[in-house]
């Protein structure tokens, strides 16, 4: 067994920067080397070796059950194999002891001196224990990405949300993320609201409501097209018109867009969304002949009525069209441009879409033709369900919009209220600021809570609750942890937090620590299933554990020493909670 594998430097060296890999793998390193040398000739069969956490703390800190595996190989009793591991495995030395469960899983405790050894690291550790697994990989993740021209309404919430938070977790992991907001700017929506403006457009509206004016010829255009197919060729043709330089349709494409921006901006400011990069459709359009003619000579596609179509008779995919017969060039074709481009200038490991459910066919289809042209690149469509509120569905095309922008006024106006009444002693500024935190973060985590491949029943009950699962209930929760301190400053003003350690002398504090010590994990895993409900829930346990931990036992009461333990493991659950919600994109003001 080589000599350090077991021995795990919670913290990294002596500068404070955490390992670059968890726990979890430093206790399967553990657990491989252990096996392979108890039984050398299985080497092969132990490449790949996996401790976990345990759910159940009954079950020990984390989990092995290799040995069931390796008993099966070895045609012996797998509780055998897990006795010979727990005699002859030096133990790591995070470990207090190994039992063996069951048939032969093997369960990890930790000892209580490691555990407090990791809690007392913490305050130092910008990275509060969670290992830096990017190692500087590239990944771009296309996310945003809203078709201009229309206003955005509540569906819009789901992707600049889910999207940025796996950014900034993507990030905080050590990956080298670069960020593109992909504007639908080129597309359909195009044809039919030049169409709508030329016929049904109102220049004072424009002045006073220009998103509006432009959503109300749209669904006008829209709706005459459901009658009149001409209608639908005209615009159509606008679009084409539009995508071959015409001046007039560009002019307006520009009035449009210009529009459009600043709205964006407004709300996405708002949402605290930014971007690396802001490359709509239009950047890459002066590449789509070319791809077209790339895509004909590689035979990936081909005539058919007119229009050039990919066919995948292999993949039991439906065939798509690159371009229309009228010359207009379709999705797919501005996706494979880009992908080209992105390759071409980030070289990326990986790149990744978000966009809601309804888009899985197109991401399959044209993944489908980018590993036909040979594009290695890893490519992830992260797709979400669609958001609603109770009333019932909502669409730009049937003119009942629910805009994103009056959800978050109500939600903000919402939240003052809340703030007002239970913090009379603020001023009103402090109202208004903390008012936005809340009622933003509120929007924002009644959506990363939820699995995403669900569809999300938006409502104000559920989103502001202060006794569940809500963004709300987090924020109170770090504000009262953090003022512990406060409080204890106020008491003891002469005493030096710093010189006291975190000890472990009931059973809640070591339950606490062991979920501190599970931030990693949960960072590690949203971020490997992209999924930011996984860290809402890991959240929310440690919030609920400190509820326990607080309620059971004294604090400003205790003896000194253990007084002094709890204010400083007080600490680290708000640091912990801090971050958790900053990559949440969530504000945590210091009062409630
Ligand atoms: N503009 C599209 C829409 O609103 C989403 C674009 C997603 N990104 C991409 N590269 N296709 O539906």
């Amino acid at each position: 067994m080589a000599e350090d594998e077991g021995n795990i430097e919670a913290k990294g060296d002596s500068t404070g920067t955490s390992a670059a890999i968890s726990i979890s793998e430093h206790l399967s390193a553990w657990a491989k080397s252990s096996l392979t040398g108890l039984f050398p000739e299985q080497a092969e069969n132990l490449a790949d070796v996996n401790v976990v956490p345990t759910g159940n703390p009954e079950f020990g800190d984390y989990q092995c059950n290799e040995c069931m595996r390796l008993g099966k190989l070895l045609k012996r009793p797998p509780r055998e194999i897990a006795q010979i591991l727990k005699d002859k495995a030096q133990l790591p030395e995070c470990a207090a002891r190994i039992d063996i469960a069951g048939p032969g899983f093997v369960n990890i405790f930790l000892s209580d001196e490691w555990l407090a050894g990791y809690a007392n690291d913490l305050p130092s550790d910008s990275r509060l224990g969670v290992p830096e697994t990017g190692g500087g990989r590239t990944i771009v993740m296309d996310y945003g990405s809203p078709n201009m021209s229309k206003p955005l309404h509540i569906g819009h919430l789901r992707s600049p949300n889910i999207g940025s938070t796996l950014d900034r977790i993507f990030r905080f992991l050590g990956f080298r993320v670069l960020s593109d907001n992909h504007l639908g700017d080129w597309g359909t929506q195009f044809g039919i609201t030049i169409m709508g403006y030329r016929h049904f457009g109102d220049q004072e509206a424009m002045k006073t409501a220009p998103m509006e004016e432009l959503e109300r010829v749209y669904v006008l255009s829209y709706e005459r097209g459901k009658e009149d197919p001409a209608w639908i060729d005209q615009c159509r043709g606008e679009l084409v018109k539009l995508q071959s330089g015409d001046e007039e349709n560009t002019a307006l494409w520009k009035q449009f867009m210009e529009l459009s921006l600043q709205e964006l901006d407004r709300i996405y400011g708002r949402l605290g969304v930014s971007f690396d990069l802001v490359r709509g459709e239009s950047y890459y359009r002066d590449q789509l002949p070319g791809v077209v003619s790339e895509l004909k000579e590689q035979k990936i596609i081909r005539e058919s009525e007119g229009a050039q179509v990919a066919f995948f008779d292999d993949e039991k995919l439906p065939p798509a069209i690159v371009q229309k017969s009228d010359g207009g060039f379709n999705y797919a074709a501005t996706d494979i441009a880009t992908v080209l481009d992105r390759v071409n200038e980030f070289n990326p490991d990986s790149i990744v879409y978000l966009t809601d459910e309804r888009q899985q066919l197109h991401f399959n289809q044209f993944f489908a033709i980018c590993r036909k042209l040979g594009v290695e690149v890893e490519m992830k469509h992260v797709w979400f369900g669609l958001m609603r509120l109770p009333e019932g569905a909502f669409s730009t095309r049937d003119g009942n919009v629910i805009r994103l922008e009056a959800l978050l006024d109500d939600a903000e106006r919402r939240a003052t209220e809340i703030v007002k009444n239970s913090s009379t002693e603020m001023s009103e500024e402090e109202h208004r600021e903390v008012g936005r935190a809340v009622g933003i973060g509120a929007v924002k985590y009644a959506d990363l809570s939820q699995n995403p491949e669900t569809m999300v029943t938006f409502t104000w009950d559920r989103a502001m609750a202060l006794d569940g699962n809500s963004g709300p209930y987090l924020q109170y929760a770090y504000a009262r942890i953090a003022s512990v301190h406060d409080k204890y400053v106020e008491r003891f003003p002469d005493m030096d937090l710093e010189k006291f350690v975190i000890l472990i002398t009931e059973p809640i504090e070591r339950t606490l620590i062991v979920k501190l010590m599970r931030f990693q994990e949960a960072v590690i895993r949203a971020a490997d299933a992209y999924r930011p409900s996984v860290l809402c829930d890991y959240l929310y346990d440690l919030a609920q554990t400190y509820s326990t931990f607080y309620q059971n036992v004294p604090f400003l009461k205790a003896p000194e020493g253990i007084r002094e333990s709890r204010v400083n493991l007080c600490g680290v659950v708000a640091a912990v909670l801090k971050k958790g919600l900053e990559l949440l994109g969530i504000d945590t003001p210091p009062r409630i």
